[in-house]
């Protein structure tokens, strides 16, 4: 039999209707704040994900997806080595949406120079090769925004606020959310800071680990992040990036502080979340649920400089990413359910000798825009009434002979066993009637 890909996950049932109901959600939040949805590739040339993402990162380094045609890799096995390959033919499943919309918004010039910001949102499956376990996929889902344009403060809080909106709608209890902020700075303040942290990972060499004796050199931010307890306690006394803002950027982590005040909503400042893409600047966040035990369900925050980094002209960027099947479980552990009941329907049964006429009343139905299900198994009555029970039909439609003779139906509640008699003419009307 053939195996789903380990870390994948088959979507249907509920679970495909609490997917269907976050985009939803999403669609209808995301709209009152004059998003519109785009949707790009799910694969990209690796250079827009190692532009953006960064080279350094473990998403680039070690978990993206290289994709290959079959002549491809047989002529990469003749050569031993893909140093020969242009960019067209690098190419890469996405990590996630943040690159790929930004490309795409480069390439489409969805910003020219003094125009008006560009609000996307987006969903659908990303992948990393991860190590699958409890909420950590190779293929997952997100639902994403981008805001493309905007540098004031204001919309950072905008953003937070919008995100936490999205929770509460989604059925999350407000006080089981953590939501945690910080400022990483910018390419004025960022690099000094980088290297303070570089030489204070190079200070206490003898007690950090060598991943992150590596990170020193190429992405020294990351060992606040270190899955190593003992480096966390080393990395407790290293220089704190709020500290070590200039200005600019304190001014603006002080507004967007002021906005999330006024706002009433509830945040936690880490001076160690760093995150675990490149091209953030200045805010970044990340919401967790209060024992859940799935890791952040969300995270985004500010990135000035990736348009530039993805070939555009300078321009301002900020947004966030949730994660589906994180979220799918944290609901579960506060016992909700995103996906609900299966839709209920209406069931036209029939005796066997009339079941030519199953076929107009169901059309009919169905043209009124009744969900409606028939039996084409050629089943006796009394299954088909079973197979009414399980598919969930609060009414049946039964046509026997006499009935369908005279030009009539019964109408039988499931719940109730009430029976009525319809004329077949007005059938739809009738049913349309009584679901209501
Ligand atoms: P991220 O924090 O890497 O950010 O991912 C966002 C969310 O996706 C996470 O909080 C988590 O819920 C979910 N997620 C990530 N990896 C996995 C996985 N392997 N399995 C299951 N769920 C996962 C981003 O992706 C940024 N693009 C967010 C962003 C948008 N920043 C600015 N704009």
């Amino acid at each position: 039999m053939a195996q789903r890909v380990q870390g994948t996950e088959d979507l249907y049932g509920s679970y495909m209707r609490a997917w269907q109901h976050m985009n939803d959600v999403a669609r209808e939040v995301f709209g009152t704040y004059g998003f519109n949805m785009i949707e790009t590739p799910a694969i990209e040339q690796v250079a827009t994900f190692v532009h953006g993402i960064g080279e350094s990162t473990d998403v680039v380094r070690k978990e993206m997806f290289r994709v290959f045609s079959g002549a491809l890799v047989e002529s990469l096995l003749a050569k031993g080595s893909e140093s020969g390959l242009k960019p067209k033919q690098r190419l890469a499943l996405r990590p996630e949406g943040t690159a790929g919309v930004v490309r795409a918004a480069v390439q489409n010039n969805f910003v020219p120079q003094g125009g008006a910001p560009v609000k996307l949102w987006y969903a659908g499956p990303m992948f990393r090769g991860e190590r699958p376990q409890k909420g950590r996929l190779r293929q997952f889902h997100q639902v994403g925004v981008e805001w493309l344009g905007a540098s004031d403060p204001a919309a950072d809080a905008e953003c937070i606020i919008m995100l936490m909106t999205f929770f509460e709608r989604l059925g999350f209890n407000p006080e089981s959310l953590r939501l945690v902020i910080n400022s990483m700075g910018d390419a004025a303040c960022r690099p000094a800071y980088r290297e303070k942290v570089r030489s204070f990972i190079l200070d206490h060499k003898d007690q950090m680990c060598d991943d992150c004796l590596e990170r020193a050199e190429l992405n020294p931010l990351r060992a606040f992040d270190c899955k190593n307890d003992h480096c966390r306690e080393v990395m407790k006394d290293a220089p704190l990036a709020p500290n070590n803002l200039c200005e600019e950027c304190a001014s603006h982590y002080a507004q967007v502080k002021r906005y999330l005040d006024e706002a009433g909503v509830r945040y936690v400042e880490d001076p160690t979340l760093v995150r675990g893409l490149d091209y953030y600047t200045r805010t970044v966040f990340e919401v967790e649920v209060e024992g859940a035990g799935v890791g952040a369900i969300g995270g985004g925050g500010r990135y000035d400089g990736l348009m530039e980094l993805e070939g555009g002209k300078p321009t301002p960027g900020l947004g966030f990413a949730v994660g589906f099947e994180r979220i799918a479980l944290a609901l579960q552990a506060q016992g909700k359910e995103l996906g609900g009941d299966d839709p209920s329907c209406v069931y036209v049964a029939c005796t066997p000798d009339v079941r030519p006429s199953v076929f107009g009343a169901a059309l009919a139905l169905r043209k009124a825009g009744v969900r409606t299900e028939t039996d084409s198994q050629g089943r006796s009555l009394k299954s088909q009434f079973k197979q009414a029970d399980k598919l969930g039909a609060r009414l049946c439609v039964v046509l026997g002979t006499d009935e369908v003779a005279a030009g009539m139906a019964t109408l039988r509640d499931m719940a109730t066993h009430e029976q009525v008699q319809v004329p077949l003419a007005d059938l739809a009307q009738a049913v349309i009637e009584r679901l209501a």
